[in-house]
């Protein structure tokens, strides 16, 4: 029975294929808690940014007649990123723990539902250069795809542990400065890879691969 749901069908598409309750309960927590990683960031660059925030609080304690400097203001406003960056921090700690989570999975779910399966089965289908050539290769780099964002998500947890415990870990400045600017780069990766992932699977459930996102609800399974 190995392979059974990537064995391409001629009635449908071969991106239809089960997915396992965990992968599926694996998904859609990845997706809330990166949605909401990415909203704390939007956050402390809009409405907590310090630098906007300083006028903000000079003008309102200058309505109560009090007159502060622009650094007295400066350590309020940055007290309300810092609160947001603990927030993104203990989601971080979340995403941290899904990808733990998603390892454990890949090892436990049936066979032919693993990543390296479908990954490996892609490869030699391709090979078969048949009339479904274009399909099997579009497939594989759909899973490559999703390799790609686990190394992404490996190395932005990484970083970002490697920011939140720096300190007790006595890494110096420059290093955490380094953490800091790789971790920022990174997630210019990860908006990237969400941006096809979604137009991805909106163009494919609106072309010939219906039924592609309720799969991932319902998991396909009969
Ligand atoms: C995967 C787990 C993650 C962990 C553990 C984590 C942790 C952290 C920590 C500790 C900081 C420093 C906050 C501070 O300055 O006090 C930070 C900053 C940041 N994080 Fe994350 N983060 C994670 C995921 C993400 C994701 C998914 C994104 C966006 C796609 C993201 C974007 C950022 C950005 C833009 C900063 C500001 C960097 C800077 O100082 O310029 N992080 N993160
Ligand atoms: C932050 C946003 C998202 C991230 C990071 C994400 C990530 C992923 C990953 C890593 C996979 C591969 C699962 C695996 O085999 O391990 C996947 C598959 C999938 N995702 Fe998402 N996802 C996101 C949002 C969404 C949304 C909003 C939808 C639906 C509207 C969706 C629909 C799907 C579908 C249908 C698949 C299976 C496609 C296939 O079989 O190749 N995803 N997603």
């Amino acid at each position: 029975m190995a392979n059974q749901n990537i064995t391409p069908n001629p009635e449908t598409s071969i991106f239809i294929q089960s997915h396992s309750a965990p992968l599926r309960i694996w998904h859609w927590l990845t997706f809330l808690f990166i949605t909401s990683s990415i909203v704390t960031v939007l956050l402390n660059s809009t409405m907590f940014s310090q630098r906007d925030n300083v006028k903000l609080v000079q003008e309102q304690l200058e309505k109560k007649g009090v007159t502060v400097t622009e650094e007295q203001a400066f350590a309020v406003s940055h007290e309300y990123e810092e609160k947001m960056w603990d927030v993104h921090k203990l989601v971080g700690y979340g995403l941290a723990f899904l990808l733990l989570a998603r390892i454990v999975i890949e090892f436990t779910q049936p066979e032919e539902e693993k990543l390296r399966n479908r990954l490996k089965r892609a490869k030699e289908l391709r090979a078969k250069n048949d009339a479904n050539k274009a399909e099997y290769n579009h497939y594989l780099k759909v899973k490559l795809s999703y390799t790609i964002f686990f190394l992404i998500l490996f190395c932005m947890a990484l970083t970002g542990l490697g920011i939140a415990f720096g300190r007790d870990l006595g890494f110096s400045r420059e290093i955490n400065g380094s953490l800091k600017n790789i971790h920022a780069i990174l997630q210019y990766f990860m908006y990237s890879f969400i941006v096809i992932h979604l137009a991805g699977v909106i163009i494919a459930e609106n072309g010939k691969i219906k039924g592609l996102v309720s799969g991932m609800i319902n998991g396909n399974r009969s």
